[in-house]
């Protein structure tokens, strides 16, 4: 048999299978080729997300052609936030942003650094935060840099009934001026009153608009403000619920090896990054799917 009639056969059975983590989220979908998605398997991975709120696959090999064109399988792409140089990191391809330690001639290759990147949701300082968001590794360290999600629809769940009451409809102040890695964004000054950092105003407590349920909706920590609320009395409410959203319980963490793809759904979690040695080298590139404004 020729090899391109074995690898067609090979697409032709494949057969994708969820294995759930067992832990807050998370779910490892098996037996796709990021390259060639039958749509009973891109069912089956959209499914996954949904419900198990962020999915691993591995091991893929793909270009960043085919990692375009999957994710514009969930939608049309938003292009990234600003990065630290003020330019897209690939020319060729502004949707994607690249997240990276690697220095090169004195230019950063990519967004984060080998620093924590600590609890956020990936681009919420928009209007229109992004619904998905895809990462796809092409160099990992020898340990560190791993990823943990932390399920927010949890967190809603099983926060007090006077707090939900004293927060329900409320709006939280999204920064824009930092990113996850605390580097400030080109083109962006130091905030010095949280009440009047650059970014969106969402609703803390949002209705996602497909499985149509309830979600914490925090953001990011820094220069967060709730508005309303004295400035005190906001700070102190956001340190609890901070506390609150990333609890074990709701978090599930990846350790990565090369070629893992991560797809979540940015509308009911939080995630965040461990730091890792400077001197290794990690390589991602990350898609986003355009989203609309949280209500
Ligand atoms: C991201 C992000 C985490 C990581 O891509 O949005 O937060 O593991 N990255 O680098
Ligand atoms: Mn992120």
């Amino acid at each position: 048999m020729q090899v391109a009639q074995l690898s067609q056969q090979r697409q032709s059975t494949q057969v994708a299978e969820v294995i759930p983590s067992g832990k807050g989220c998370g779910a490892e979908v098996r037996g796709v080729d990021l390259r060639n998605v039958d749509g009973k398997s891109f069912g089956v991975i959209e499914k996954a997300v949904l419900e198990h709120l962020v999915v691993l696959i591995r091991g893929q090999s793909i270009t960043d052609p085919e990692l375009i064109a999957f994710g514009k399988r969930f939608g049309e792409l938003e292009p990234p936030g600003m990065s630290i140089i003020g330019k897209p990191y690939i020319d060729e391809h502004p949707d994607i942003l690249v997240i990276s330690n690697i220095v090169e001639n004195g230019q950063p290759q990519g967004n984060l650094g080998a620093g924590e990147a600590i609890w956020h949701t990936d681009m919420s300082y928009r209007e229109k935060p992004v619904t998905y968001a895809i990462l796809h590794s092409l160099e990992v360290p020898p340990t560190g840099g791993n990823t943990y999600f932390a399920n927010q629809y949890l967190a809603y769940g099983t926060l007090s009934d006077e707090l939900k009451k004293k927060l329900d409809g409320r709006l939280v102040i999204h920064d824009e001026t930092y990113n996850s890695g605390g580097q400030l964004r080109k083109g962006f000054k130091e905030v010095t009153d949280p009440r009047e950092a650059p970014g969106a105003r969402h609703p803390i407590f949002p209705t996602h608009p497909v499985t149509g349920k309830k979600a914490l909706y925090l953001g990011r920590r820094r220069n967060a403000y709730i508005i309303g609320l004295p400035p005190e009395e906001s700070e102190r409410l956001l340190d609890e619920l901070w506390a609150h959203a990333s609890q074990p319980k709701f978090v599930w963490g990846h350790e990565w090896g090369v070629g893992d793809t991560l797809i979540w759904d940015n509308r009911c979690l939080i995630h965040r990054r461990d730091s890792f040695d400077a001197g290794t080298r990690r390589m991602m590139h990350r898609i986003q799917i355009k989203g609309d404004r949280p209500q």
